[in-house]
């Protein structure tokens, strides 16, 4: 079983700094093998918010997996946003906009879905998808795939107005040839987490999607405080918990536990832990 903390939309430039040394404490707290950082680093893309990221993320102490987020490109500076995109979060953070984590339970594909043209909107391309398949299907049936994207693969219910990411339903027959089992995305500072038939209602397969909230950026959204999602996985099992920022320390608040039997994806025990409500 290995333990992952999946953190999203940190914001440097717009960060609570009490959330922020709470969320170390909680990962120093819960050890997790791998710390997964789904995008928007930053608020603006500045040297100065790249800065304070990368000596964050030192701060941490665990292994990272990193890819950007449409804020970690510059939006107002046009000569850099369409010409040199994420140079910055190359410099500071790393070259790698294809990083890919593999031990003996599970293995991790990280997608870059930012674009300068869009800037919000994100997308896949169709050579990430072929570098996808390439990564992923041929790797053994016991790991539990893993792929993480900035932008999502489904929008939480009742939420009007938002995209997902582009050509989202090419990448998903990848998915489902590759047998990938869990999707991990940011974006909507709004954490959710449910199987993908939930959206795409015509898909056969079960694929469970994780989204994080903003883990410690004031840009909070939908009335939702700052979050982040720790999971326990296995090839066939996963926990996922979001714990919620309270104004002192991060908590639990929603638990799902699911197990695979014969592909299929099934819910077990899903709690709210006193104290929290879950809208
Ligand atoms: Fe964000």
């Amino acid at each position: 079983m290995k333990k992952i903390a999946h953190i999203s939309d940190l914001h440097f430039g717009r960060v609570n700094y009490k959330a922020a040394e709470g969320l170390l404490v909680d990962l120093k707290h819960h050890e997790p093998d791998l710390v997964i950082v789904s995008g928007d680093l930053t608020q603006r893309a500045r040297n100065s918010q790249f800065r304070e990221v990368r000596d964050y993320l030192k701060k941490i102490g665990f292994p990272i997996f990193v890819i950007p987020g449409n804020h970690d490109i510059p939006f107002f500076d046009f000569i850099r946003r369409f010409f040199a995109p994420l140079d910055r979060y190359k410099e500071y953070i790393t070259e790698d906009l294809r990083p890919f984590y593999m031990d003996n339970e599970i293995a991790v594909y990280g997608i870059n879905t930012a674009r300068s043209n869009t800037w919000s909107e994100g997308r896949i391309s169709i050579e990430q998808m072929a570098a996808m398949k390439e990564q992923l299907c041929g790797l053994p049936e016991n790991l539990l795939k893993i792929v993480v994207t900035h932008h999502p693969f489904i929008v939480p219910p009742g939420r009007v107005g938002i995209r997902i990411v582009g050509r989202a339903v090419r990448a998903l027959d990848i998915i489902d040839e590759c047998q990938i089992d869990l999707l991990l995305a940011g974006h909507l500072h709004d954490a959710f987490h449910t199987d993908i038939r939930t959206y795409h209602t015509k898909r056969e397969r079960s694929v469970i999607v994780a989204q994080a909230g903003t883990s410690i950026s004031k840009r909070t959204r939908y009335m939702k405080p700052n979050s982040y999602n720790f999971i326990h996985a296995a090839s066939n099992y996963l926990r996922i918990e979001e714990r919620r920022w309270n104004d002192e320390i991060f908590d639990s608040s929603l638990i799902t536990t699911l197990t695979k039997e014969e592909n299929e994806w099934r819910k077990v025990q899903e709690v709210e832990v006193p104290g929290h409500s879950h809208p």
